[in-house]
């Protein structure tokens, strides 16, 4: 098989972990027979401090016909963060009707959780964040800007079809997981757009009577998160809910430079895209010593969605056998003082 992987390495450390990992990923297709050709794109925070936008205005036009995408990150400390999310990340996702984010947080040996008492394996949990519409959804305005009776309005929105279409992918890996499904809102306080979540939940279960669903406030599922990872399975949320909580999980299981995400375009109409769920890290910038494993699992996590199993695979027991070696290089974000290139360096060498 032959793919064309768009990459947009963006901003900040998105260059640096999305330039030192393709290598990898040739190797890792090569070494199972499938071709793959990244067609790179510049865009991001440099474009838009030159040229006043992030992409070209017929940008998704340029990354419809690629079989998936790649990206780094976002975000630069001279643009404000509104402009570069809505100026490239949102459209993506939105554009190319990305419903369904998945996010995995693992706890992999040797890796050192913040919680105490947690070993490798404790936790590996999955979650599935709505992602086209909810709480980010492009809905207000503001109005009487600069008077005392200003006023700005965020309208949340949650459709039948995008709810029932993250509620079912969800379900669908709890069942081939056999696994248990906790959805998350706060539906005590939101009662319509989150009671409505929850109608949708009982109406789906009833396809999946073999899944055990629970259901969790978002404010004590953050506590939950933290007092007892280990139980969770899949997990699906809303848009904002999601991107929350995925920051919890990447921090319990160890560090933002390890977890990775997809955005998923469920009916193939469209290419996904797949980016680590961390940002541009303006505080590490520059210094080589970004964790690059999140975009290596975000490669892996691309070429499962292509059906490329055996090169995800491939990339997923690099990653595995790397970080559960003691004297295997790591970057200072998991207590190592390697650089990424020489983290890259190890993974070549196991694949
Ligand atoms: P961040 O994820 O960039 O950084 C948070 C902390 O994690 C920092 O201390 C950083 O050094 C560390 N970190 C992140 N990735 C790392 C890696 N690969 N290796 C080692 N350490 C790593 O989040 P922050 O600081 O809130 O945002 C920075 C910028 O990134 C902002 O402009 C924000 O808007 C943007 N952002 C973009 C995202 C995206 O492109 N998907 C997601 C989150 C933030
Ligand atoms: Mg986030």
């Amino acid at each position: 098989m032959s793919y064309r992987i768009a990459t947009i390495p963006g901003d900040g450390i998105g260059p640096e972990v999305v330039d030192a990992t393709l290598p990898l990923f040739q190797t890792a297709a090569n070494t199972h027979g499938v071709d793959v050709e990244f067609v790179g794109y510049d865009w991001g925070s440099q474009r838009y401090l030159e040229e006043g936008a992030m992409m070209p205005d017929d940008g998704l036009d340029h990354l419809a016909d690629k079989d998936s995408i790649l990206l780094g990150a976002v975000g630069h400390p001279e643009v404000p963060d509104h402009v570069t999310l809505h100026g490239l990340l949102l459209p993506i996702r939105k554009g190319f009707n990305q419903q369904v984010c998945k996010r995995p947080a693992i706890l992999f040996d040797g890796v050192e959780s913040p919680l105490r008492g947690y070993e490798g394996g404790d936790i590996e949990f999955t979650v599935f964040r709505e992602n086209t519409e909810g709480e980010y959804s492009d809905i207000g305005g503001r109005e009487h800007v600069g008077f005392d009776h200003e006023v700005a309005v965020q309208s949340a929105m949650f459709t039948r079809a995008g709810t029932e279409a993250i509620l079912r992918a969800a379900f669908e890996a709890a069942r081939e997981r056999e696994g248990h499904l906790t959805s998350i809102t706060k539906s005590n306080a939101q009662a319509f757009s989150m009671v409505f979540w929850d109608e949708v939940v009982a109406e789906v279960a009833a396809d999946y009577p073999d899944v055990e669903v629970e259901s969790l406030l978002v404010d004590a599922a953050s506590m939950d998160f933290i007092r007892r990872p280990e139980e969770f399975d899949v997990v699906v949320a809303s848009n904002l809910f999601g991107d929350i909580l995925t920051d919890i999980g990447a921090i319990v299981t160890g560090s933002m430079g390890l977890a990775p995400s997809g955005n998923i375009n469920v009916d193939g109409d469209y290419p996904s895209m797949f980016e680590p769920v961390h940002g541009s890290a303006p505080d590490i910038v520059g210094q080589g010593v970004a964790n690059p494993l999140a975009t290596v699992l975000s490669g892996a996590m691309l070429f499962e969605d292509l059906g490329e199993e055996a090169v995800s695979e491939a990339l997923w027991a690099a990653v595995r056998d790397l970080l559960a070696d003691g004297d295997a290089p790591r970057t200072p974000d998991l207590g190592g003082d390697a650089s990424t290139v020489d983290v890259v360096a190890a993974l070549e060498t196991r694949l």
